[in-house]
């Protein structure tokens, strides 16, 4: 039975295309997709904090992050897109340029080039850009962009939803999506300001 405590998102049932590469045919609705999806994230993180100290700014690194967060969920997860979104490069480019901008971060790191956050904002920023999978690669490139500050600057974490629910609408996530399309024209202020940097960071 619906009723109007309910998330209304929750309840949205997922249509054919969402649906597909799914490995649990008895989820239908959003909500129930999103709770075994939290589960995966969690058991991801799990093996993300366990692994031993490995060359996170490599393509094997960042498809394998992948599959572990989405990969009992999705079929699809760890693989490179093969088709053309509404974000993102063409699909035949995504292998060099994912290599492009991980050894950009790494000299970054090994040169100072940018203070920890900016660095990271910058590796988000084009992590998405490039768009490598079908789908989740706003939560990968945040998790990824956490690995980077930890790994390479020992820095803590960024506060990415600041109390709210990034993946729903909200003012956090529009000032999210504002900061990347503001990125997109090489202004990085809004995003390291959303990130939670300071003037003299
Ligand atoms: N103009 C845009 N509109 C929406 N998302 C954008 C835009 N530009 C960049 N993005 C990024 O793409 C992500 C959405 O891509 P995708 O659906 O693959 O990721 P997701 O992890 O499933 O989504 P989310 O980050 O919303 O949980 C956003 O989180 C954001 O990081
Ligand atoms: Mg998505």
């Amino acid at each position: 039975m619906t009723s109007i405590i309910e998330d209304p998102d929750g309840a949205t049932p997922l249509d054919p295309d969402e649906l597909e590469g799914l490995k649990f045919k008895h989820i239908t609705t959003r909500g129930q997709l999103n709770e075994v999806e939290q589960i995966n994230v969690q058991n991801g993180l799990m093996w993300l904090r366990r692994k031993r100290k490995t060359q996170i700014l490599s393509e094997e690194f960042a498809r394998e992050l992948h599959r572990r967060l989405f990969g009992e969920i999705w079929r699809w997860a760890g693989e490179f897109r093969q088709t053309e979104k509404s974000i993102g490069i063409d699909p035949i480019y995504i292998g060099v340029q994912i290599k492009v901008v991980l050894d950009d971060a790494a000299y970054w790191a090994e040169h100072g080039t940018f203070s920890p956050i900016e660095a990271a904002a910058r590796l988000h920023h084009r992590l998405v850009q490039i768009h490598c999978f079908p789908n989740r690669n706003g939560c990968h490139a945040r998790i990824m962009a956490d690995t980077y500050l930890k790994e390479c600057f020992s820095h803590p974490p960024i506060d990415w939803a600041a109390g709210h629910d990034l993946m729903r609408s909200n003012e956090r996530r529009d000032a999210y999506i504002a900061a990347l399309r503001s990125a997109d024209t090489y202004d990085y202020n809004p995003l390291l300001v959303f990130m939670g940097a300071r003037t003299n960071d």
